[in-house]
């Protein structure tokens, strides 16, 4: 595998840097100290075409590759995590598993909203007792004549009481357990018995919202329903396939950012006579974290150029994800080290890093589910 980007590719990379740096890095501050939603951003972000990337032209979107949309959230989220995971929730999980499993109405209706940042998209599938166990999910979606009726509650849902639509996960046939008796739908914000419930305190990621959501007597027709009943678990699972590889993206940018910072730090800051950059329990530091960020970035786009070429992702999203986030938080660890006690206050960023990184290995799978696909692959396929 070689690790060369078109011209267009290219041409997405330097078009979000310079967005990243004008646009999105004087407000990083504000966005960490208020958790304000950076809703004008995704405006923005909208009509740079950012917002529906890999989705084709005919449903609005920029119609460009996978790997495109994946140097996007890596280059975002080396400025600000939280906008890296808004994109890669609202395109990865949002608004594929309309592009993938809806019918042309559906398609029509919702995907040039969603692709042109007018509407924002989420996807409510964990709820309090099935995080991990995501099958044992409970909301439940009874049939009455033209319409289901969802009763129940999700949580942790990342851009929820932002979002416009939601890919919501719940359960059409209590007879059936586990993942066959589930199935998705649509569902707008506004409908009626849909309540946006708690908003998370987080530890990091200010700025990306993480709320409850609450089903009581929520009506949704039956026009809304994604894919066919009880195909609700694949539906989850193929998107978290893909999504996996944006939280990847999204790791590698932090990691990178810490790098970065580290290495400038490191050539700036003097003690005994010459910056710490060249003493070697900081240089060999460097050398590691450098070379792990390359391995993540290296899995990373080997995920992508699959998905860019149609080909199975699952094992690669996972390694991808698994290794990223492990390298965004162990180089995060490393920078606050080689920051020392500067690197423990809010004067630099490097504690930011340190925070945000840590929940990319918990989310879009905990990374010891990652194990457990990435094994399950190994000795199955
Ligand atoms: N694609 C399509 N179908 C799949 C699939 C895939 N990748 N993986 C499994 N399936 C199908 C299986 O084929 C099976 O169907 P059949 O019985 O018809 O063959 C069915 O789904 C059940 O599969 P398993 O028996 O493997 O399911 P399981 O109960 O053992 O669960 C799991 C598998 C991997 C542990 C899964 O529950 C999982 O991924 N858990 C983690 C949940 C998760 O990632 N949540 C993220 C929430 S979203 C989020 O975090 C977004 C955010 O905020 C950033």
């Amino acid at each position: 595998m070689n690790l060369h980007f078109t011209e267009e590719q290219e041409m997405m990379r330097k078009m979000v840097r310079d967005f990243a740096q004008n646009e999105v890095a004087p407000e990083v501050e504000r966005m960490e100290e208020e958790d304000r939603f950076p809703r004008e951003m995704i405006t923005k972000m909208g009509e740079l075409g950012l917002m529906g990337i890999p989705i084709p032209e005919e449903y609005g979107g920029a119609g460009m590759d996978f790997t495109s949309y994946i140097i996007a959230i890596h280059e975002l989220s080396k400025v600000s995590a939280a906008l890296g995971v808004i994109l890669s929730v609202h395109t990865s999980v949002g608004t594929n598993p309309i592009l993938y499993f809806g019918n042309e109405e559906q398609k029509k209706k919702y995907i040039p909203k969603l692709a042109a940042g007018e509407y924002l998209g989420a996807f409510a599938l964990t709820e309090p007792g099935a995080g991990s166990d995501a099958a044992s999910l409970k909301t439940r979606a009874e049939k009455r004549g033209d319409t289901y009726v969802l009763n129940g509650s999700k949580v942790f849902i990342t851009n929820g009481g932002e979002a416009d639509t939601y890919i919501v996960f719940a359960r059409t046939n209590p007879e059936e357990k586990g993942a066959k008796g589930v199935s998705a739908f649509i569902v707008e914000k506004d409908t009626r018995g849909f309540e946006i419930g708690k908003k998370e305190k987080k530890m990091g990621l200010n700025g990306s919202n993480t709320v409850q959501l609450t089903f009581d007597q929520c009506e949704v027709h039956e026009s809304q329903l994604l894919g066919k009943e009880g195909e609700g678990f694949k539906i989850a699972m193929a998107n978290l396939d893909v999504g996996r590889i944006g939280i990847a993206a999204q790791s590698l940018g932090i990691a990178e950012a810490a790098l970065e910072h580290a290495v400038n730090y490191a050539k700036e800051r003097e003690q005994f006579g010459k910056p710490i950059a060249h003493q070697q329990g900081v240089s060999f530091k460097l050398a590691d974290m450098a070379t792990e960020v390359e391995a993540a970035k290296l899995l990373t786009y080997h995920a992508a150029s699959l998905k860019t070429n149609d080909l199975p992702t699952g094992k690669a999203a996972s390694m991808a994800k698994m290794f990223a986030s492990k390298t965004a938080m162990k180089t995060a660890i490393e920078a606050v080290q080689v920051y020392g006690g500067y690197g423990y206050t809010k004067d630099y960023p490097v504690e930011r890093f340190f925070r945000d990184a840590k929940v990319t290995e918990i989310y879009e799978g905990t990374n010891e589910i990652q194990h457990h696909v990435i094994s399950k692959h190994l000795l199955h396929d």
